[in-house]
């Protein structure tokens, strides 16, 4: 219907309103935190403060870090932020996020991290919810009670040997050493063996295809990716009504191809191997898995057990080029161990080498392979000691990054200190690598044996130094989820006679 006789002035008259009427509907989104008395940055639309274009990075360590910093200067135990349209709860006091994590769980049971019915894989125990999420922690916790830790500690032995050799041929040829490559086919052989119960040749083989899937996964994503992401991470809603995939489809595929033939030939021809594939059989044969959930399940085992060690171990090797005599240190007592356990890495002389575990611990606070935590509230809350309650469905955020380098809490954040976690009785609030409470994560153990095991081999047999190519330097990536850097790790290595 015409308002006035011309079509040209009806229609600016209707753009002009949509355009207040969306002005006012995102200045009233934007006020959200001011309307319930919790102090906010000011967002700009449409990514709220979620970085203002597209050039800034995605990071989600990078950004949150900023959110912390921002409202621990003005003083605020929380703050709030939008990401698009929705808004997003900071915890900068880290005795609430203990809360969150711990006595409060039955508020904040969910991680609230994207999924879609397009990529079936990441449906998994990482994303799931409530229940969903309950049900498949209680099975799969099984696959980590320590007399399976004991048969995986073998397999991760195994995959060690292949990582020596491999370590010599790169010895004999004098080249830098791109670490993160080498820790990473050693970790993508151990999730293979561990997961599956196969020989991923990562190093034996250029055109490994575990190693191509894991590398395909962490990579620097191309720029029209970029935006599906910025799409996903602002918008969800409409990444999920528009179907948009959060994997490349050739890695959906793969493991839809390759998890249910091993499933089927494994029953077929009654294979048994204590694996996580096994465990997964049980539960298909029992009825309480269908084989979507068993490939979402076993591909968030995959990503999670590599990319996480992989990071962790480079980082670590890196400090120890770095701080020689850190290094000389851990070499010291790898050695005086290894003197009491024949000359052998047994499961006990690795749980021995408690020195090692601190510098792991620091590597830890120092690059936290998940630089933030989510936890979206399930039920309406209010935080202990204050007026502030937030709503079912607010999502809350735990700046690991920031809590890792608050100087009150970790004093000189910047250096390498393993010092720090000498005594094992000090707990820092917010020191949380692995998460913490009932989602915590599932595979620490796992984790810290196959890291320490992968760097003992390292630091046995070689002195380690950083690569004159190398921009001393180290830039965190933004334009990537995980935390990488931006240049490639490069390590010199001088084999020690023995
Ligand atoms: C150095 C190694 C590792 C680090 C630093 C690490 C870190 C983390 C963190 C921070 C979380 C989130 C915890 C939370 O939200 O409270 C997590 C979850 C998880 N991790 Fe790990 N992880 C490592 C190794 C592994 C390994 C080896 C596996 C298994 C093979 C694994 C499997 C998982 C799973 C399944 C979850 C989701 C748990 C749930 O939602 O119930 N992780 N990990």
């Amino acid at each position: 219907m015409l308002i006035t006789d011309s079509l040209l002035f009806d229609l600016t008259i209707a753009v002009g309103t949509l355009l207040v009427a969306g002005f006012f509907y995102i200045k009233h989104k934007y006020g959200y935190w001011t309307r319930r008395g919790v102090t906010q940055l000011s967002p700009v639309f449409p990514f709220g403060n979620y970085g203002v274009a597209l050039p800034k990075g995605f990071s989600l360590g990078a950004r949150t870090n900023r959110f912390y910093n921002a409202f621990k200067k003005s003083g605020n135990k929380l703050g709030g932020v939008y990401i698009g349209l929705d808004p997003y709860i900071v915890i900068v006091d880290p005795l609430y996020a203990k809360e969150i994590l711990t006595r409060d769980f039955q508020y904040f049971v969910d991680r609230g991290i994207y999924f879609n019915k397009k990529n079936l894989v990441t449906l998994n125990i990482f994303t799931q919810k409530g229940d969903d999420w309950r049900n498949a922690r209680a099975k799969l916790t099984s696959m980590f009670t320590s007399s399976k830790m004991k048969f995986y500690f073998n397999t991760v032995k195994q995959c060690s040997g292949d990582l020596k050799a491999n370590l010599i041929t790169l010895e004999k040829s004098n080249a830098d050493v791109d670490i993160y490559e080498v820790m990473g086919c050693y970790f993508t052989d151990i999730i293979g063996s561990v997961t599956f119960g196969i020989e991923a040749n990562s190093f034996k083989r250029e055109d490994a295809i575990f190693r191509k899937v894991a590398r395909d996964l962490f990579q620097s994503l191309p720029i029209t990716f970029q935006m599906i992401l910025f799409v996903i991470v602002c918008y969800p809603k409409v990444a999920n009504f528009l179907d948009m995939p959060i994997i490349q489809p050739h890695i959906e595929k793969f493991f839809f191809d390759f998890v249910p033939e091993t499933l089927e030939h494994r029953i077929k021809n009654n294979i048994y191997r204590e694996d996580f594939l096994q465990l997964m059989i049980e539960l298909k044969k029992s009825g309480e898995f269908d084989t979507e959930e068993i490939v979402a399940q076993c591909f968030n085992f995959f990503v999670a057990g590599f990319e996480t060690s992989s990071t962790t171990s480079t980082f670590l090797l890196y400090e120890l080029s770095v701080n020689k005599d850190i290094q000389d240190r851990v070499r010291e007592e790898i050695n005086s161990v290894l003197k009491k356990h024949d000359g052998d890495f047994t499961y006990e002389a690795i749980q021995e080498m408690t020195y090692l575990s601190q510098v792991m611990a620091e590597t830890m606070r120092k690059y936290p392979p998940l630089t933030a935590l989510t936890r979206v509230c399930v039920k309406d809350y209010k935080f202990p000691d204050s007026e502030v309650f937030i709503e079912k469905g607010t999502t809350a955020i735990l700046p690991v990054l920031g809590y890792h380098y608050d100087p009150e809490v970790f004093p000189d954040p910047e250096k390498f200190n393993p010092d720090r976690f000498e005594d094992k009785n000090v707990k820092y609030d917010g020191y949380l690598p692995f998460g913490y409470g009932p989602r915590n994560c599932i595979g620490e153990r796992l984790g810290v044996m196959q890291v320490k095991l992968g760097v003992a081999e390292v630091i046995r047999n070689y002195k380690l130094s950083v690569s004159p190519k190398m921009d001393q330097q180290l830039e965190f990536d933004e334009y990537i989820f995980v935390t990488r850097m931006k240049q490639k790790i490069l390590l010199k290595l001088d084999k020690i006679l023995n």
